[in-house]
């Protein structure tokens, strides 16, 4: 039998990694331009990190994580998302002690025993950004204008759209969740089981029920927004002022409520119309007593992390076929003598920085042509009998369809010309 992949696993293929790279390298650039950092976390943590991180009544950790014992016994998870291990490293490394202020990013694997679907998977990938220290408003609106600037640096920013709330905190939030509680109970029957589930352990779920009857009733509960504290209004008024000032386009949506219950006031979800229902490609907010919780010193925070699978397939609809095919240079070549040449030649070009590929055996040219159109060779260097002869190279520009001969050592002499 052939052995086949776990499902909800996949694998990136040499075909579409380029559009990994340029991804990963715009986030690279984009977040290091705000001050931040990479950190490098296991992908394996104890599970009480998650447990006491995410929340026990949430999907997450209820039904989602892969956990298994160790050999001497103890609870451990694979990464379901970053901020829990991040918020681990931040403490157990003392970062608080080295600066006031610490701006992380990360990338990698993260692993939640979902439905698979279109967008949703076992195991894919994200890349995220923790700012850990400040409180200040300006701080979640640096973060959002910071990952608003790496979608316009990739381009996709006509396909999403960026959507904030606040949860309040500490002080108005169990008001609001009775509230709430108050709204839907007399309702209660009509729920679907798992709202009135959650009209016990976490009501404010209710509001981001998918089911029909659910969100019809949802429709009119009573609104985070209405009920937020002076301070978080302040701090939500704050936070859009701030993106009001650099031009960063948003919509308020009080439903918002995120599926982890660190959140602290700011939340936000950059969503998109493309997707069916995975349509959120990145989310984050705020969580001020995360680190407090798992065990270090009263500390803010805010971050956020997006799935490049979503991205990846938003992409494929803005970029066209063939991106990422870049080889610069083809070197056909006919006969014995020729495929040496060839051999040479393309040893001295890559030295330049120019990618070239050839073919190791001799075959026909038709075959050899093939393969350079296959490759998406901007050009193709042909070396026949009569070329070597001239000690001139057969240069083909395959966008102009133009042709033309060039002396061997030109081409080496001004090789820049064909990096494009
Ligand atoms: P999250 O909303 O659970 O937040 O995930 C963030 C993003 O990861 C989602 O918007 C989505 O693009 C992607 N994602 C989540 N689950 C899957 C899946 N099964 N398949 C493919 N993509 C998925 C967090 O993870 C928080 N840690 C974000 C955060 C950082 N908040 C504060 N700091």
């Amino acid at each position: 039998m052939k052995v086949k992949s776990i499902r909800g696993f996949h694998d990136i293929l040499p075909e579409n990694i380029k559009r990994w790279h340029l991804i990963e390298d715009a986030a690279k650039y984009i977040f290091e331009l705000y001050g931040f950092s990479e950190i490098r976390i296991p992908v394996l943590e104890f599970t009480d990190v998650f447990a006491r991180s995410l929340g026990t009544t949430t999907d997450i950790v209820e039904k989602e994580m892969y956990t298994f014992t160790d050999r001497d016994g103890s609870s451990l998870t694979l990464r379901p998302e970053g901020t829990a291990g991040v918020v681990r490293a931040y403490i157990e490394d003392s970062m608080h002690a080295k600066s006031s202020i610490s701006k992380l990013y990360y990338t990698g694997m993260m692993f939640r025993h979902e439905r698979p679907q279109k967008g949703r998977f076992r195991g894919f990938y994200q890349i995220g950004a923790e700012l850990i220290g400040p409180e200040e408003p300006a701080s979640d609106a640096e973060l959002v204008a910071m990952l608003w600037r790496f979608f316009e640096e990739i381009d996709l920013t006509q396909f999403l759209e960026l959507e904030i709330s606040s949860l309040g905190d500490q002080n108005c939030r169990p008001q609001y969740k009775e509230k709430l509680v108050g709204y839907f109970s007399p309702q209660k029957n009509e729920l679907c089981e798992d709202c009135q589930r959650r009209l016990e352990t976490n009501p404010l779920r209710i509001l981001d029920c998918k089911q029909k009857r659910c969100k019809e009733i949802a429709a009119d509960a009573p609104s985070m927004l209405d009920n937020l504290c002076e301070d978080c209004e302040n701090h939500f008024d704050s936070v859009k002022e701030n993106l009001d000032s650099v031009g960063i386009p948003y919509k308020i949506n009080p439903k918002i409520v995120r599926g982890l219950d660190y959140y602290t006031r700011t939340v936000f979800e950059i969503t998109t119309d493309q997707l069916g229902s995975q349509n959120a490609v990145a989310a984050g907010g705020r969580y001020d007593g995360l680190v407090n919780e798992l065990g270090g010193p009263a500390t803010a925070a805010v971050g956020f992390a997006m799935g490049i699978e979503r991205i990846i397939l938003l992409q494929e609809i803005a970029l066209p076929e063939g991106f990422g095919k870049d080889v610069n240079v083809f070197i056909a070549h006919l006969g014995d003598e020729a495929r040496q040449a060839a051999f040479t030649l393309a040893f001295n070009l890559r030295n330049k920085g120019i990618s070239v590929e050839t073919d190791y055996a001799t075959k026909s040219l038709k075959s050899q042509m093939k393969r350079a159109d296959k490759l998406g060779a901007s050009y193709t260097f042909i070396i026949g009998e009569d070329e070597l002869k001239k000690a001139v190279i057969k240069v083909r520009d395959m966008k102009e369809s133009s042709e033309e001969d060039i002396k061997l050592e030109d081409i080496i002499n001004s090789s820049d010309k064909f990096k494009s």
